[in-house]
C-alpha cells in the first residue's frame, strides 16, 4: 500500500505486519538540544497549554546535515497539529545517545525517534529505551542486532535504498549519453560507505543500474569514504583520482549529497572543468547552495526524497503510538525524484521544502 505524503513526490509504501520548565532548559542547553524552534537550547514553553503535553524526542546523528534539519523542521510541523512537544537533540555518539534517553527520561518524554550514529548501538537503545519506558522509532538508519540482523521489532522509516540508487545510476548515464562523453575516457566514482545497509544499497544500486545500461564494469572505481561528511569524501575521492590520471571524465555517486559534494570538490581541486564532471547525489536537501550557484559546479543533480515529510510521519507514528496504542507499520520506505539546476527551486517549493 501506498500513501502519497505530498503530490508527484516521495511516497511511503507500507509494508503493515503485526507487529518543568527550569529543568528542561538546563538539560536543553546541557545536551545541545532545542525544542519547538530551530536555536539550541531554546527555553521550554512556561504556558499552561503546554502542560500535560505528550513530548516526543527526535535524534538525529549529524544535526549539522540540512537533511536532519529538515527532517526535525517536519517534526515540528506534526508537533504542532497533533498539540505535542518535540525535543529535538544532536547525537554523533553513542554516549550522546545514552544520556539523550536519560534526558528524555527525565524530562518525562514517552517516545523518540532516531537516526542512530552507529546502526549497532540498536540493542543498547532499545534495553535503555525499555528500562525507561520510551517508545522508539528508528528513522533513516536502521538497527542491527548482535546477530547482524536487522531488528525487525523496531519500527523503521527509511528510503527505498537500492531503487534510488539504480535511479542515480540511471541518470548519470542518461546525461554522459546526452553530452556524448566518449566511455573510454570516462570513470565511473563512486564514494562508499559499505559499514551502513542504506548507503551501500544506494551504491551498489547505482553501480547495478549503470553495468545493465552498459557501462564498463572495468571504469567504476570505489573510493571508501571514512567519515560520512564533506571532508571525508573529498579525502577519498581525491585517492581514487590521483591514482587515475587517464580518466578525462568523472561520474560521481555517493551515499548522500554530501559524499558527492566532496567527490566534485576533489574534481576542481585537480582541475576538472565543470562539463566535466557530472555528480548525482541523494537527498535533495544538502546541495541547494551548490545548484544555486550562478555557474554551474560537476554538481549536475539528486534524488530528492522528502526530509520533512519522513520527520512529519515518524514523529506522527510515534504520538499515535504513545496516545492511543496504535503500533507503527514496522517497515515504511520512501522514494526519491529526480531535481537538477532547472527545476529544484520549483520542486522544492511545490514539495514545501523551501518558501
Ligand atoms: C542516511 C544519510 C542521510 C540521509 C538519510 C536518508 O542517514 O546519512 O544523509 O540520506 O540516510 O534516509
Amino acid at each position: 500500500m501506498a500513501i502519497a505524503l505530498a503530490p508527484g513526490l516521495p511516497h511511503f509504501t507500507m509494508k503493515f505486519r503485526p507487529v518543568f520548565c527550569s529543568l528542561l532548559a538546563a538539560l536543553c542547553v546541557l545536551a545541545g538540544c532545542s525544542k519547538g524552534s530551530d536555536r539550541p537550547g531554546a527555553a521550554s514553553d512556561t504556558s499552561g497549554a503546554a502542560k500535560g503535553r505528550i513530548k516526543l524526542g527526535f535524534l538525529v546523528k549529524q544535526p549539522e546535515e540540512p537533511w536532519f534539519q529538515f527532517e526535525w523542521k517536519g517534526a515540528e510541523k506534526a508537533a504542532a497539529q497533533y498539540g505535542f512537544e518535540v525535543i529535538k537533540l544532536g547525537v554523533p555518539d553513542g554516549e550522546k545517545v545514552m544520556a539523550a534517553i536519560d534526558n528524555l527520561a527525565a524530562l518525562g518524554a514517552k517516545g523518540f525517534v532516531i537516526c542512530t550514529p552507529d546502526v549497532r548501538l540498536g540493542p543498547g537503545i532499545v534495553t535503555q529505551a525499555r528500562r525507561r519506558n520510551l517508545k522508539v522509532i528508528a528513522v533513516d538508519d536502521q538497527f542491527v542486532g548482535p546477530d547482524g540482523k536487522f531488528m525487525a521489532e523496531v519500527p523503521y522509516l527509511g528510503m527505498s535504498a537500492t531503487e534510488i540508487g539504480e535511479s542515480v545510476g540511471h541518470a548519470l548515464f542518461a546525461e554522459m549519453k546526452r553530452r556524448q562523453w566518449p566511455v573510454e575516457e570516462t570513470g565511473f566514482c563512486v564514494v562508499t560507505f559499505i559499514e551502513l545497509d542504506t548507503a551501500r544499497k544506494r551504491t551498489d544500486g547505482a553501480i547495478a543500474a549503470i553495468k545493465a545500461a552498459g557501462f564498463p564494469a572495468h571504469r567504476i572505481f570505489t573510493a571508501p569514504q571514512k567519515t560520512t561528511d564533506v571532508p571525508g569524501s573529498f579525502d577519498a575521492a581525491n585517492i581514487l583520482l590521483t591514482q587515475h590520471p587517464e580518466v578525462k571524465r568523472w561520474l560521481i555517486a555517493a551515499l548522500n549529497d554530501t559524499g558527492v559534494l566532496g567527490a566534485v570538490r576533489a574534481t576542481e581541486g585537480r582541475g576538472f572543468a565543470p562539463e566535466n564532471v557530472i555528480g548525482i547525489g541523494i537527498n535533495g536537501t544538502d546541495c541547494i547552495d551548490e545548484l544555486r550557484k550562478q555557474k554551474p559546479t560537476g554538481f549536475f543533480g539528486s534524488m530528492l526524497v522528502s526530509a520533512p515529510g519522513e520527520g512529519f510521519r515518524t514523529a506522527e507514528l510515534l504520538y499515535h503510538w504513545v496516545k492511543d496504542g496504535t503500533a507503527p507499520p514496522v517497515d515504511t520506505r520512501t522514494t526519491g525524484i529526480f531535481i537538477t539546476r532547472e527545476n529544484f527551486e520549483q520542486i522544492l517549493r511545490r514539495e514545501g521544502i523551501i518558501p
